[in-house]
């Protein structure tokens, strides 16, 4: 099965950016929405994991990667990847303990990598992805996206206690998640 690890956003957090998404919506650009349910910020994706090994991966995480308490973030406006030219994704970003996450990804990555999972190239950058863009995001739109987080009003608080890993299963209206496992931070 397709799976992940990741943060999924407490659902008032998915329900105040879902409504910035529904701005945007006018916005002559094409691009890939994610529903606001699935709003979450990934902490490290696996692809495809033999069925029979879930269960031993879970049990591996509890093992190696202890609770430390929960996490205290903050939503901190738009991110671009790549943050210039025709960016490919568009996410919001965090601060507050964020470097907890950073450290949680490079523990779930080591761990990754012994169920023969590529290790990723790119730095850790924690965000929940709003849309993705295939053609690129035009700079032109850039400016009149920032106005509209500015409408987003004052930075979200929240305490997240658990992550969670994700099977994703792609349909043709986009992919449906489902939680194979959770654990406390
Ligand atoms: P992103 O939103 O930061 O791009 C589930 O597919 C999650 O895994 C996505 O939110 C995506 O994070 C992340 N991911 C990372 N690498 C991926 C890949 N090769 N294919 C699909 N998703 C990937």
């Amino acid at each position: 099965m397709r799976l992940f690890f990741a943060i999924m956003l407490p659902p008032e957090i998915q329900h105040a950016i879902g409504r910035l998404r529904a701005e945007l919506d006018w916005l002559p650009i094409r691009g890939n929405w994610t529903a606001t349910p699935n709003l979450h910020i990934t902490l490290k994706f696996l692809g495809e994991i033999q069925d029979d090994a879930v269960a031993d991966l879970a049990a591996a995480v509890k093992t190696r990667i202890p609770a430390a308490g929960s996490v205290t973030l903050q939503t901190a406006g738009l991110e671009l990847f790549p943050p210039h030219a025709a960016a490919r994704v568009l996410g919001v970003g965090f601060s507050g303990e964020v470097g907890r996450l950073t450290e949680l990804a490079a523990s779930l990555e080591q761990l990754a990598e012994d169920y023969g999972v590529t290790r990723e190239q790119r730095p850790y950058v924690a965000h929940a992805t709003l849309a993705r863009f295939r053609d690129g995001l035009q700079t032109r739109h850039h400016a009149r996206i920032e106005t509209l987080w500015s409408r987003f009003g004052p930075d979200r608080r929240f305490a997240v206690e658990e992550f969670q890993l994700m099977q994703s299963t792609l349909g043709s209206c986009g992919p449906e998640y489902a939680i194979a496992a959770r654990f406390l931070l």
